[in-house]
């Protein structure tokens, strides 16, 4: 039998063990997938130990992303951009690490819109430059875009972000002052949420989008809840709207194939179960 875990600290919420238990059972394959509790002390004996202990491999979740990248042995090119490691596993007796975050949110666009979107879109606005923007915003430079503004509260943590990625393909990467967020409103053809506002429990993100373009698109990585103000607010200006629960579930299946063999699809089923159990812990 197969094993595989995510270790984080705090990890009890994580939905993680619900998609690849729900992916297991409609395979059909024996295996198992555990949440573990490791704080930052352990992590490193954890790293070393895990495969002894009979796990394939697992996700990483926070706050030891950086810490495992620090610990891998050999990381995917991916992985090594991002400078953050999401996905383990052994390949002949050698530790590797992956970052799946950023596929997850770009099979989300592309899902969710269809592809060829980016023909819409000449500048990305991305808020937040926390863990997730990283990930969001090298793959949005992977797209044919013209600019990705990246906007932050703190704006050290912005330019940071900027100055820590080197150019890739086509699009100009710029810091962007928070205070001057509406004003890049009307040139920004995709909009995305990755700080933590409009999650249950924090405040609103609160954007004029009166001033949006008629055909944006307004993307939120938060998925709890679901429907977030900035999302209910896009939808009552006409705009495209895509969830962050997509991300969350396509992320998954590429450490999923590596441990258990089988790539698993993302189903409508899948997203039900996943949103009935966001739903009845509101
Ligand atoms: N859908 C998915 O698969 C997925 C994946 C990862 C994360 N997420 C969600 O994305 C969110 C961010 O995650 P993260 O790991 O990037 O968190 P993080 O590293 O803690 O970053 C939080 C970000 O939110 C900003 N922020 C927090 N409070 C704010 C406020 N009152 N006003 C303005 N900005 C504020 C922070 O700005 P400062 O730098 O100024 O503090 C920072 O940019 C969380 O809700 C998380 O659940 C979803």
């Amino acid at each position: 039998m197969t094993k595989a875990f995510i270790v984080g600290h705090p990890i009890k919420h994580s939905r993680s063990p619900l998609i690849h238990g729900y992916w297991l059972k409609q395979l059909g394959i024996s295996g198992s997938y555990e949440r573990i509790d490791v704080t930052p002390v352990d992590f490193g004996n954890f790293l070393e130990t895990f495969h002894e202990r009979g796990f394939a491999g697992g996700n990483v979740t926070i706050p030891h992303k950086e810490a495992a990248f620090a610990g891998v042995a050999r990381r995917t090119e991916r992985a090594e951009r991002l400078g953050a490691v999401n996905t383990l596993w052994v390949e002949n007796g050698v530790l590797w690490g992956d970052n799946t975050d950023v596929l997850g949110f770009m099979a989300n666009l592309d899902l969710s819109l269809g592809t060829g979107w980016e023909q819409d879109v000449d500048t990305a606005l991305v808020l937040g430059a926390g863990g997730a923007a990283r990930g969001i915003v090298a793959g949005l430079q992977d797209r044919p875009l013209e600019r990705i503004l990246v906007a932050n509260r703190t704006l050290a943590k912005a330019q940071d972000l900027v100055g820590g990625l080197e150019r890739h393909g086509t699009a100009r990467l710029e810091v962007l002052a928070w205070e001057d967020l509406d004003r890049a409103l009307p040139g920004s053809q995709l909009i995305v949420n990755t700080t933590s506002l409009g999650m249950a429990g924090q405040p609103p993100l609160t954007l004029d989008l009166a001033r949006a373009p008629g055909r944006a698109i307004v993307t939120d990585i938060v998925y709890f809840p679901l429907r977030t103000p900035l999302l209910a607010a896009a939808e009552a200006h006409g705009l495209r709207t895509v969830d962050g629960l997509g991300m969350l579930l396509h992320q998954a299946a590429p450490g999923f194939e590596r441990w258990f063999g089988v790539w698993p699809e993302v189903t409508p089923d899948l997203r039900a179960m996943i949103v009935a159990d966001l739903e009845a812990s509101r």
